[in-house]
């Protein structure tokens, strides 16, 4: 029987967020930090075998985080994402088979209902993974260089990529491997090698928290959540 494991990319610097420590250190709710908030979401849920975090190798806060049950922290991070995310799983050597649930600290909203979604596509289908994603709402413009609309895109096609993204280990693995750091998600690591990735419907609220603006939202979100336990 092959594991799902939830792996956490946490190593990060937060350049955007502008506040001089890693975002993913923000107290979010009192003095929860966002990483505690996602981590502990996750972990109340169930769903997964393990649970893995990848912090930088000179993380200083991680030692103060509570979570509510076992996490596997790792100080591999790297300079990228994927870099971080291909040392994460390095460290944690999972069974070729095992499906690895990729999903980025800075999402504190991740929502029970899409996890589920995620885990019926992949049991339900002959198919190399499945990430959330949003339809786009907006009319998409492809834009010079030197800002003159050059098109629009059709944008039916076109969707908005968040996280958990899911692929088998090894699979997962050999094609960050080949990406090299430059692939800001797997499934772009993925799609290099042709592989076969479900969209699944994620929710508006699983925001990346990138600007300082973002907070707002989502300590909304999060509070109303707590209200309606649907985490
Ligand atoms: N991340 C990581 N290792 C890196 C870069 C990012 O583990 N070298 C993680 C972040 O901690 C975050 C997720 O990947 O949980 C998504 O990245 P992003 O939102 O871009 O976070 P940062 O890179 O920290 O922010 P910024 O790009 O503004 O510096
Ligand atoms: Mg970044």
């Amino acid at each position: 029987m092959s594991k799902s494991i939830l792996l956490i990319p946490a190593a990060g610097v937060g350049e955007r967020m502008k506040i001089g420590y890693p975002k993913q250190y923000f107290p979010l709710l009192d003095s929860t930090s966002m990483l505690e908030v996602t981590v502990n979401r996750l972990q109340d849920m169930y769903l997964f075998d393990q649970i893995a975090v990848v912090v930088s190798r000179n993380d200083s806060y991680i030692k103060q985080c509570h979570f509510h049950g076992d996490v596997c922290i790792f100080p591999c991070g790297g300079e990228t994402r994927a870099e971080s995310v291909l040392n994460g799983l390095v460290a944690l050597n999972p069974d070729d088979n095992d499906w690895v649930f990729v999903h980025d600290a800075a999402r504190p909203c991740l929502d029970r209902d899409s996890v589920e979604r995620l885990k019926e596509a992949i049991e339900s289908e002959a198919i190399d993974g499945a990430i959330l994603a949003m339809p786009v709402t907006d009319t998409i413009k492809w834009v010079s260089s030197s800002g003159l609309i050059e098109k629009t895109i059709d944008r039916s096609h076109c969707y908005r990529a968040q996280t958990p993204q899911v692929f088998r280990a090894a699979a997962l693995r050999a094609a960050l491997s080949q990406a090299k750091g430059t692939v800001t998600d797997e499934a772009s690591a993925m799609e290099t090698q042709n592989a076969k990735i479900r969209i699944v419907e994620g929710s508006a609220f699983n925001i990346k928290v990138t600007y300082p603006d973002d907070i707002e939202i989502v300590r909304n979100y999060l509070l109303n959540s707590v209200q309606r336990k649907d985490y």
